[in-house]
């Protein structure tokens, strides 16, 4: 028998791994869709996906692909930005129970009411927040580009910053700008102590330090490297997709990771050989998990869960996205 004959007669039992990895393959070609996934998905829908990457990453890959579907294997805001930047495409979420626990820290009518209380302020939007949230503010960040957001505004504006907390007060020490500051926060990170990752850097001497600036510890961190406690040449608080380029490009061996674990797949992948810790192994969002294998083999195959944002909330949101992305 043939090579050919015999693949053509071998095939992956139904519903296995490779089975629904084929149906992807095939459906995404027929369907003229692209998968795109973030850093904390499951590994195996991060092998499938076309473009891994964090919310500016994913963001900016939406925006410039010229496929008919985008099947976002990530959280609702995600497809959401997705469908504010491309009206005409179809955007589907695998799974609709694919929520953030800090982008429902705030609702518009929230918003409204705080910016009725500082009348002319600036109103700087985490992405991690619904498009009518989006569509209440100025401008949209990324952690990967919160600094520079900040920075882009005279110094004399007033700026009320959502809806992370822990982040805020990261950008505001370093620009040292006053941001009056949502308390919202992530439930993944708020959990993440300065002790957890003091603990570690001991049993870790000599390694790199990447800090995602959503932790609860941050400010702590940032304290820590003005006293010594903490490397200021080895220590980094950056995005997902910061945390990936030092792992790449560091000449550092072993990593202590404080963020979310899916982070640790891509890391390994694209720096085999070196070591990854993460700070918290119990630092897992089950928002992202809900997004199986499976769940993207039906979203492709049934066209489901299209996600539409209505267009004159899509229209405001969009000016606040693109002035951040016209700033990456
Ligand atoms: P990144 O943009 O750094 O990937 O962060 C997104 C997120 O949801 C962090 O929890
Ligand atoms: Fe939201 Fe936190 Fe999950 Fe990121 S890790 S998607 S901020 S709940």
């Amino acid at each position: 028998m043939s090579a050919t004959s015999l693949a053509a007669t071998v095939s992956a039992p139904e519903g296995s791994v490779e089975w629904l990895v084929d149906q992807i393959r095939r459906l995404r070609e027929e369907r003229r869709a692209v998968i795109l996934a973030h850093n904390y998905q499951l590994p195996e829908v991060q092998d499938v996906a076309d473009f891994v990457g964090d919310s500016l990453g994913l963001a900016q890959a939406a925006a410039r692909t010229d496929a008919d579907v985008i099947v976002f294997c990530g959280v609702h805001f995600m497809a959401e930005t997705a469908a504010v930047l491309c009206p005409d495409k179809t955007v589907l979420l695998p799974d609709l129970e694919a929520g953030c626990s800090l982008a429902a820290t705030i609702t518009a009518d929230q918003l409204r009411a705080w910016k009725r209380e500082h009348p002319g302020a600036v109103v700087v939007a985490y992405v991690n927040t619904t498009a009518e949230v989006k569509a209440e503010s100025d401008l949209c960040c990324t952690s990967t580009n919160a600094v520079r957001v900040v920075e882009s505004i005279p110094e004399d504006r007033e700026i009320l910053f959502v809806p992370d907390f822990f982040l805020g007060s990261y950008v505001a020490r370093v620009t040292g700008r006053r941001l009056h500051l949502w308390m919202g926060e992530c439930h993944v990170h708020a959990g993440f102590t300065p002790e957890d990752v003091t603990g570690l850097l001991g049993t870790y001497p000599d390694a790199e330090l990447l800090i995602h600036p959503e932790c609860g510890c941050v400010t702590s961190c940032m304290v820590f490297l003005t006293t010594g406690d903490l490397p200021r040449d080895r220590t980094h608080i950056v995005s997902t997709e910061g945390m990936v380029r030092r792992a790449r490009t560091s000449r550092a061996s072993t990593f202590v990771v404080a963020t979310e674990t899916g982070i640790l797949h891509r890391m390994r992948k694209e720096a085999p050989g070196k070591t990854f810790v993460a700070v918290r192994e119990d630092a897992v969002c089950q928002y992202m998990k809900r997004i199986t294998l499976d769940k993207v083999y039906r979203s492709l195959r049934d066209g489901v869960f299209e996600v539409r944002v209505d267009p004159e909330v899509a229209s405001r949101a969009r000016t606040a996205i693109e002035r951040m992305l016209a700033l990456s």
